[in-house]
Parts: structure tokens; C-alpha cells; sequence
């Protein structure tokens, strides 16, 4: 397994290139299921996760290649002869479920393995299955699989009301209902960017829908979609991520391709601490003038809220800020394990259930540290990048899931970083 060995060095400046989302292209990538025609994605980023939807859709018998590096994908699904995903693809990447919604639809079953837990949280599907029952799905949990049936070979539009905000059975709900017979509306809907852009992408396939980015979004299913190219729209998490390398360390970076209304919550809490954000004509400038930044309290929510993804990186500012702050997480039950970490090299913590107090301190001291899940393992770097001495993170396998060319991006803008093959 590898590490990433940082050394603190100073203010960082330069420019740095937002990749596509992979949480945008996670769900991009099954739609390819809903036609017999050609889907292209471009500006797709390369990322592990990618790599194994790839191997799951070419299980099931799409045809996927990875062009230009990878930053294209040709997909093409004229001949799935397969139905089934199974649990040793699905269980290393959550997302494997949003293969359900789609195959319902467009052959009238499916079976897919259950994707189990994380190490964020236990991260149930009981709301994606209900939304497909809402559709009038059959489905049967059996050895860990979910048998899945649309009677007549088709789903029927329906409502689906989610009690609380979920992503994935959003996006899973969506790419069920664009083919089903007749409306669906679904209430409660996520507004994530990622949905907006999936819903962008369908569009052009031909599905009608509307009300994308807002929490009511009504569906008319159609018979059949076409072929389209469409471009992943810009990483917000890999884009926050790198906002806080100069917060962290001072200086001044531009994040190309990037832009602020990604994230609007997260840009607001980053100036709060006395740091400089502003629009450029190409993406967004983050500057920090020497000064130690302020605390801020934090606590995360659904889009437009602050991002859960981004509360580990915000953490490892905050970690090293004038007073205290206090994180709250509320969208997942077990996402601090990066705070005994960062505690490892000085940090002051202390988590309590779903809360996190941070009391700054002037600097923290590098250490060997270990990734636990993927936005953990940046947040690591992140705090290694302005500590004093050299930080070692291990299992930088978690961080090759979500961020492309880590070493290469930062050490671009000065910071003294390398990647080291262990055992
Ligand atoms: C997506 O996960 C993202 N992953 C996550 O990013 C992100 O943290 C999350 O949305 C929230 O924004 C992808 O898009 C691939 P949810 P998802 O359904 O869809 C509970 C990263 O770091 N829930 O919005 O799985 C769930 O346990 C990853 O890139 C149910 O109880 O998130 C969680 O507590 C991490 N039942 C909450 O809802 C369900 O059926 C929100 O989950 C579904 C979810």
C-alpha cells in the first residue's frame, strides 16, 4: 500500500485544475443503460471509482472505453445480456447501486447485491427501494441480493416522497421514472449539483423533466431515449478541497474550471475565517494573507448547505484557527474518524456523538498518520501541508477513489509532497 509523505513548506501559489465529479459521473454512467444508443462523457475524471463502475456496466454487457487518457468515456449498451451485479463489485463501491434504477427500466428486472456499510456509516438503501416500489417495482431482499421485477416489464409512474434528503435513491428515482408509463413526481428531492447535471444529461437523451436543483422534480416518462455527449460537470468537493490548501498554508491559488455557485455554503464559511475568495473568468482565486484564520462554527446539510464531504478538509483548517469551533455532522453517523488522526499531530478534539469541538491551536506537528475513508485521507494531507515537519499518510489507496494527480496538483503551487510504495 502506498503513503504520501508531506512536508510543511510555506505559503503555496499558482494554479490548480478541477477534474470532472465523480459523483457526478458515478451516476452519469448508468444511463448508459437506458439506451441501445451511443453515451459519451467528457471531462470525465480517472479515479478508481470510475474504474470500477466501468467493470460493472461491462459486466452486465455495456460496452465502455475509456478515451484520452480516460477524461472520455464511450459507453454503449445495445446488448446487455446480464442482469445480475454482484456483491463483490458492489460491495467495494456504493454507488454500484444506481445500476437498479436504470435496469428496471429499461428490461423490467434486475437483481443487485445489497452494497453494505462504509466506514462513514451503515448507509442503508431502504429509501431507493421504496422509491422504485413507488414505481411500481416488485422487489424480494434475497441472500444479500435484491430481486427486482416490473410487472408487465414496465415500471408505472408514480410519487415518491422521501422523508429525508437522499442523493443516491434521487438519482436512482430518476433514472427509473424517465422510461416508466406515465408521471412521477418526486418530493423532497435532492438539489445537489450532481442532480442537476444528471437531469441536464437525460434531457439531452430525450427524457422530460423539470424542476432539477429545486426539492420537487416531476418526471414524464417517455418510450424510449436516444444516444447523447455530455460533459461532467466540475468536481464542488475536489474544488473545496484545494480552496483550503492556500487557506491552510497562505498564499494565493486559482482553482481552474472551478466555480463558486458549486458550493455557496462551504465559500461562505471560508470567508467567515478571514480568507479570500473571489470569481475570476476562470474559476475561483483563494488567497490568505500571513495570519492565523479565524474559528468558525460549522455544521453540515443537503445541498445548499455546507457539504458533508467537505467537513473533514474545513475540519483540518479550523484545526490550526484563532479559538474555538464547532462541527456539527448531521448527515452521516460516523464521519470523524479523521479527528484522532489530525489529534495525532497536535490537534485539540474533542468529538462527541455527532458533534466536533476544535480548539485551534498555533501549529500542528507532522506525524505518521492513516487514512480511514476518502475524504479523511485529504484531510491528512491538507493539515500536513502547513505542520512542521514531515506528516506520512498511509492507505492512500481511500484517496485514489475521489482525487486525481493529488501529488502532482499540489506540489504544483509549491508544496513539498511525494508519493512512496510501501510494503
Ligand atoms: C452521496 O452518497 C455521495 N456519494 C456521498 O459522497 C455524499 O456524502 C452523500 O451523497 C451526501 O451528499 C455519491 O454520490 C457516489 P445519501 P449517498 O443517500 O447517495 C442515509 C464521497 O465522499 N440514507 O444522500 O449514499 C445515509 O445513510 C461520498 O464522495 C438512508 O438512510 O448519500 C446518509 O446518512 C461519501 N437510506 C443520508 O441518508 C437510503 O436509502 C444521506 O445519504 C439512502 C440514504
Amino acid at each position: 500500500m502506498d503513503s504520501i509523505v508531506v512536508t510543511g513548506n510555506g505559503p503555496l501559489n499558482g494554479q490548480i485544475e478541477i477534474a470532472g465529479a465523480k459523483n457526478a459521473c458515478l451516476t452519469l454512467m448508468p444511463a448508459t443503460l437506458l439506451t441501445e444508443e451511443p453515451l459519451t462523457l467528457t471531462n470525465a475524471p480517472r479515479l478508481s471509482d470510475i474504474r470500477t463502475m466501468t467493470v460493472l456496466l461491462q459486466s452486465l454487457g455495456a460496452e465502455v472505453s475509456a478515451l484520452q487518457d480516460g477524461k472520455v468515456l464511450a459507453m454503449s449498451s445495445h446488448d446487455i445480456h446480464n442482469h445480475t451485479a454482484e456483491y463483490d463489485i458492489v460491495r467495494k463501491m456504493r454507488a454500484s447501486i444506481l445500476v437498479l434504477g436504470p435496469m428496471l427500466a429499461r428490461d423490467g428486472h434486475a437483481i443487485v447485491s445489497l452494497p453494505g456499510g462504509c466506514a462513514i456509516g451503515a448507509r442503508p438503501v431502504d429509501l431507493h427501494l421504496k422509491a422504485l416500489e413507488a414505481l411500481g417495482a416488485e422487489l424480494e431482499l434475497k441472500d444479500g441480493y435484491v430481486h427486482a421485477k416490473a410487472p408487465g416489464g414496465r415500471l408505472v409512474g408514480g410519487t415518491i416522497d422521501f422523508p429525508f434528503v437522499s442523493v443516491g435513491a434521487t438519482e436512482n428515482a430518476l433514472l427509473a421514472a424517465v422510461l416508466a408509463k406515465g408521471t412521477t413526481v418526486i418530493n423532497n428531492a435532492a438539489r445537489e449539483p450532481e442532480i442537476v447535471d444528471l437531469v441536464e444529461c437525460l434531457r439531452k437523451m430525450g427524457a422530460q423533466i423539470e424542476g432539477e436543483g429545486r426539492s420537487t422534480i416531476t418526471v414524464q416518462g417517455v418510450d424510449r431515449l436516444n444516444g447523447a455527449t455530455h460533459p461532467v460537470v466540475a468536481d464542488r468537493i475536489e474544488l473545496g478541497t484545494y480552496m483550503l490548501a492556500p487557506a491552510i498554508c497562505g498564499g494565493e491559488v486559482e482553482l481552474l474550471g472551478g466555480s463558486m455557485d458549486l458550493i455557496g455554503a462551504f465559500v461562505e464559511k471560508l470567508e467567515a475565517t478571514g480568507v479570500s475568495v473571489e470569481a475570476t473568468p476562470n474559476g475561483v482565486l483563494v488567497s490568505r494573507k500571513n495570519g492565523r484564520v479565524q474559528a468558525v462554527d460549522v455544521t453540515t446539510e443537503p445541498f445548499p448547505g455546507f457539504p458533508t464531504d467537505l467537513q473533514a478538509q474545513m475540519m483540518a483548517l479550523l484545526c490550526t484557527a484563532e479559538g474555538t469551533s464547532v462541527l456539527e455532522e448531521k448527515i452521516f453517523e460516523n464521519r470523524f474518524m479523521h479527528a484522532p488522526e489530525l489529534m495525532r499531530m497536535g490537534a485539540q478534539i474533542d468529538v462527541s456523538g455527532g458533534t466536533a469541538k476544535v480548539t485551534g491551536v498555533e501549529k500542528l506537528k507532522g506525524a505518521p498518520v492513516m487514512a480511514t475513508d476518502l475524504r479523511a485521507s485529504v484531510s491528512l494531507i491538507l493539515a500536513g501541508l502547513a505542520a512542521e515537519g514531515e506528516t506520512r499518510v498511509s492507505r492512500v489507496y481511500h484517496l485514489d477513489r475521489g482525487y486525481e494527480k493529488v501529488v502532482r496538483k499540489l506540489s504544483g503551487v509549491g508544496a513539498q509532497i511525494e508519493r512512496v510504495k510501501e510494503g
